[in-house]
């Protein structure tokens, strides 16, 4: 980093330690920029949302957390905000600043770069913060942790957090070829084998789309958070699922996901999207995790559990994931059938 980088952030980036300069370097390039941006679900989803409640942005003061190349910004701006406030640690900020100058808008945003931590606001108090801080399985990455520090530092009394709400969810998942395809191809590597690294990828949730076919569970709420109120510590939670196989088949693994909702004006229905399987394509995917077993499932089985979810000790951005499960079978095989077991993942 040059010396007149380093000097306009408040952040040296040499301070972090090497997963958090990981981190932000990962956001410098503008292809992930590009993706989210083209993700219309997303980008679509906070535009309709300002639109929506513009009588609530006429004249406020805006804070957009991590504000990548100024996208909501600008939506804020565009829709009567009074002045917004984009702050990112990225050196995509730099182009963020170009784009909003070349759109007419630096008088009435302004940016700055570091981390939204360690910069200094203009404004003593905001009246809204928007953000897009949401990881794969919703809270990879830990951004969430950065938007209820500025709303615990800067959101006034009352004021709004877009978006509010979110929700994980959980299912059960047919994926014997596939999963059989990655595990058994260690057994025997040009005659070698590599199975060791079989729990490798056990261990590991993979993100990808999923089939809404492959889905042959109900769905069940995992937890949901309120932005308005959560706490840091209710980030990491243990808690139960349960849900029923829809018919005969392999249970393989569970898939997961989450929902966002947006604040709305009193008696209107507000913006929200899913991104789960049986929604239209996201760039969060969907994310697997395969089972230790795989589960012979017969129509109206049950597959229980508890999901605990922490971020990791060593890198808090990642998280330690660990499904406990019990299927329950019935019928005259019912026994042969039923399985408790639990698996150790980590998310990185
Ligand atoms: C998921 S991107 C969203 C970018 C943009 N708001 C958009 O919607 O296209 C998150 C951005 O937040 C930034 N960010 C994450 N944590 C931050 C922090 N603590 N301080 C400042 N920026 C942060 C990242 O550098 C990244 O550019």
């Amino acid at each position: 980093m040059s010396k007149t980088e380093s000097k306009e952030s408040a952040t040296d980036k040499k301070d972090l330690n090497q997963f958090e300069q990981h981190y932000f370097n990962s956001y410098d390039h503008y292809g992930i920029h590009e993706e989210m941006l083209q993700d219309t679900v997303r980008t679509l989803s906070y535009r309709n949302a300002i639109i929506q409640n513009k009588d609530m942005f006429k004249d406020k003061i805006v804070l957009d957390v991590g504000c990548g190349t100024g996208i909501l910004s600008m939506f804020a701006a565009k829709h009567g905000a009074k002045h917004v406030i984009g702050v990112d640690m990225s050196s995509i900020i730099e182009m963020a600043r170009k784009i909003v100058d070349i759109n007419g808008f630096s008088d009435k945003i302004t940016l700055l770069r570091g981390k939204l931590e360690d910069v200094e606001i203009p404004f003593p108090k905001v009246d809204i913060i928007i953000s897009e801080w949401m990881g794969y399985f919703l809270l990879y990455e830990s951004m969430l942790d950065t938007v209820l520090y500025a709303r615990d530092r800067y959101l006034i009394e009352g004021g709004l957090i877009f978006p509010d709400k979110c929700s994980l969810h959980i299912a059960g998942l047919e994926d014997s070829q596939y999963k059989h395809e990655k595990l058994s191809y260690w057994q025997d590597v040009y005659g070698f084998d590599y199975s060791p690294f079989v729990p490798l990828v056990m261990d590991e949730p993979i993100v990808d789309t999923v089939d809404a076919h492959l889905v042959n569970t109900t769905r069940c709420k995992l937890i949901e958070f309120d932005l308005n109120t959560v706490q840091l510590s209710d980030l990491s939670f243990k808690v139960p699922f349960k849900v029923e196989a829809k018919k005969q088949d392999w249970i393989n693994g569970v898939i997961c996901w989450f929902d966002i909702v947006f604040p709305a004006p009193k008696g209107q229905r507000p913006v929200e999207f899913s991104t789960g399987a049986h929604a239209p394509y996201t760039h969060w995917k969907q994310t697997v995790f395969y089972l230790k077993d795989d589960l012979e499932a017969e129509k109206g089985d049950i597959l229980k559990g508890k999901l605990i979810c922490s971020p990791n000790a060593n890198n808090n951005r990642d998280l330690d994931i660990k499904i406990q499960y019990e299927f329950k079978a019935t019928g005259v095989d019912a026994a042969d059938r039923s399985v408790k077991n639990e698996n150790k993942y980590l998310m990185h």
